[in-house]
Parts: structure tokens; C-alpha cells; sequence
């Protein structure tokens, strides 16, 4: 049990976790700036407006409220759009990260949960399955933000400042059971609430971006994980951290979350018809920059290091869930 500040836990993950950390018993307090998360997602703990290149705030949250650990999910994450605006990402991914880490060190305040991602290994189709160690190789500025992230953690931790578990998220999908906290970004660039959108005739139609990749049917494959199997992870990973005895020395860890099975773009759309009974129109264009063809997750060290299983991440099952949310739009 602990006294956790959620940095982004007004987004789509961050509220998840948020209701799973609350029932693990933790004290929360959430900090968001609202520039893409939503004040009423906030559905346990306190929520404060805030930006984390506020130093005077975080210093203020970080002491008054006595917080042993962070969980750090706010930053900007759609790689299309950090190709056209990555001054945009750097400022707000990285250079916030850095203020909040400096905070914390500032506190003393040491453990931190951090939101990585898949893009941080790029373009390496040559392997079915990416594992942990291979290179990291973003091919697009969103990535390279992240890892940016990844590697100031890792040299703050060598310093012993900071003990901290970077979770490299694949495709987050669904929504919680109860259809309250699903994808709404602003714009929505993401493909399952697109699809979905298409569906319920909130668009007339889907586009496919790119038919011509080197993968079974042409389009891109990605290795989608249900966002309350993430959320679960980082009750685990944040337990972890709060349980290491070693408490004068650094630590640094990192892990995929996925499934290790890759779906197409058009075995996604495919599933959503069958999913909600409703055809819609498809359009194929050309690719989106940015895109890699083929993410999938060696997600065998989570397993094994957090004792994690995703239990409700099938495509049906994260499309079901997130058609039950996309329709109470
Ligand atoms: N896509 C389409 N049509 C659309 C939208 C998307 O064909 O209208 C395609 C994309 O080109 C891509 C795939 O669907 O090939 C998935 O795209 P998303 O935008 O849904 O997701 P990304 O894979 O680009 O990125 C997401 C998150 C990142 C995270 C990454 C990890 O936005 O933060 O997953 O794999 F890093």
C-alpha cells in the first residue's frame, strides 16, 4: 500500500490503472493537464489540473502528500502526428520527464512505473516476436522520445537516484467491463475506435494505410493487449518496486506487454464486422509515416518477472469492449 501519484491518469490507460490500483488499497492522486485526458476518466483518488513542467507543483504534491511512487503516463502517443510536430513531443515527453524525475530525486521520492512502448524498437521485421534486448531503433520521433525517457531512467538509476520498471506497451485496446473508460482522443487516429467509428455510422468509412507491407495480407500487424490486462501490470509492477528491500541502491528494468500474436489491419476490421453485425466501407491508401510493419511482443519476461498473464486481450474480446464503449459515446 502506498501513496501513488499517477502523472496522465486521466487518460485512456492511466484510468484504468487507476481502478486497479485503487482496489490493490493505494492512495491515489492523479496529475493530468487535460490536454488529452478527461477530469471525469478520474474515477478514484484526487484529481489535481496540472503540467508536469510545473516544478513548484510537483514539489508541492510530491511532499504534501507524502508519495512513495510515480506511475508516468503522460506524454503525447501518436506516432503519425510526432513525424509532422516533434518539437511538440520532445518538449512535452521528454523535457517534462526530465522536470519530473528531477522533482522526485529533489523529494527523495525514488520508485517509478513508467509508460514506454513498442515503437521503441522500430522497424526489425526480420524477427517474428521483438525481445527486450534487441536494438533499440525507433523510426519515428514519438519513439525516440521514449526511449530518450528510457535512457534517462536507466542512467539516473545507475546513480542510484531512481528504481524504476519501464513497461513497453504494444497496442492497447478495450475498455473496462463496466464501458466507462474507453480510446477517446481528439483527434482519434487510432485503429479500433476508428473501425468502430465506421461502424456505428459516426463515419462513412475506414481507411486501410497501406496495402503493400512485407507481412501475409499487406497491411500492418500489431500485437493488441487490452488495456485492463495493463492496467494489471502496473499494480504488479508498482508492488514490485514498493517490495524491494535494496532501497539505497538503483534499479532499472524494462518489459514488453503484449500477447505475442500479431493481427492485421484487415484482420481487424474483418473481426469488428463480425463483432457488431455491421458492414461498412473500406478504402485503401498508401501508408502512414511513421508505421513499422510488423509489432509483436516477446512478452515472456512480464511473465516471468511480474507473474502477469493478459486474460482478456483476444481481438473479439477487446473489440466487443470497446464497441460497448464506443457506442455510449
Ligand atoms: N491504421 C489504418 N487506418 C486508420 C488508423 C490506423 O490503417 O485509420 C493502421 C496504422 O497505419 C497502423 C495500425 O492501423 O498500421 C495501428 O495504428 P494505430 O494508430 O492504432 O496504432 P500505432 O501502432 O500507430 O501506435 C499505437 C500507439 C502508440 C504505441 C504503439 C505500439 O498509438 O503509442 O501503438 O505498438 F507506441
Amino acid at each position: 500500500m502506498g501513496n501513488i501519484l499517477v502523472a496522465g491518469g486521466a487518460g485512456f490507460i492511466g484510468s484504468q490503472t487507476l481502478l486497479s490500483l485503487a482496489k490493490d488499497g493505494h492512495r491515489l492522486t492523479t496529475l493530468d493537464n487535460l490536454g488529452n485526458g478527461f477530469a471525469d476518466n478520474v474515477l478514484a483518488g484526487e484529481f489535481v489540473e496540472g503540467d508536469l513542467h510545473d516544478s513548484a507543483l510537483l514539489d508541492q504534491i510530491l511532499a504534501e502528500r507524502e508519495i512513495d511512487a510515480v506511475i508516468h503516463f503522460a506524454a503525447f502517443i501518436e506516432a503519425g502526428v510526432s513525424v509532422k510536430s516533434p518539437m511538440d513531443f520532445y518538449r512535452n515527453n521528454v523535457a517534462g520527464s526530465l522536470n519530473l524525475v528531477q522533482a522526485m530525486v529533489r523529494n527523495n521520492v525514488r520508485k517509478m512505473v513508467f509508460s514506454s512502448t513498442a515503437a521503441v524498437y522500430g522497424q526489425q521485421d526480420q524477427f517474428d516476436l521483438l525481445h527486450e534486448n534487441l536494438p533499440k531503433q525507433p523510426i519515428n520521433p514519438y519513439g525516440h522520445t521514449k526511449w530518450m525517457v528510457e535512457c534517462m531512467l536507466r542512467d539516473v538509476a545507475a546513480i542510484d537516484e531512481l528504481e524504476t520498471i519501464c513497461l513497453r506497451y504494444f497496442n492497447a485496446a478495450g475498455s473496462d467491463p463496466e464501458a466507462r473508460l474507453g480510446e477517446r482522443h481528439n483527434p482519434e487516429t487510432h485503429l479500433i475506435p476508428l473501425v468502430l467509428d465506421a461502424a456505428r455510422g459516426a463515419r462513412d468509412n475506414i481507411s486501410i494505410f497501406g496495402t503493400d507491407y512485407a507481412t501475409a495480407d499487406g497491411t500492418c500487424v500489431r500485437d493488441y493487449i487490452h488495456v485492463s490486462d495493463l492496467a494489471d501490470a502496473h499494480g504488479k509492477a508498482l508492488g514490485l518496486l514498493l517490495n524491494r528491500n535494496e532501497s539505497k541502491t538503483g534499479f532499472y528494468d524494462a518489459m514488453n506487454l503484449g500477447t505475442s500474436r500479431g493481427h492485421s489491419v484487415r484482420e481487424v476490421i474483418e473481426t469488428a464486422k463480425q463483432v457488431t453485425g455491421i458492414d461498412f466501407k473500406v478504402i485503401e491508401q498508401s501508408r502512414r509515416a511513421g508505421d513499422p510493419a510488423r509489432l509483436v511482443a516477446d512478452a515472456r519476461r512480464a511473465k516471468e518477472v511480474l507473474d502477469w498473464q493478459p486474460r482478456r486481450s483476444d481481438l473479439k474480446t477487446m473489440i466487443a469492449d470497446a464497441w460497448q464503449f464506443r457506442q455510449n459515446l
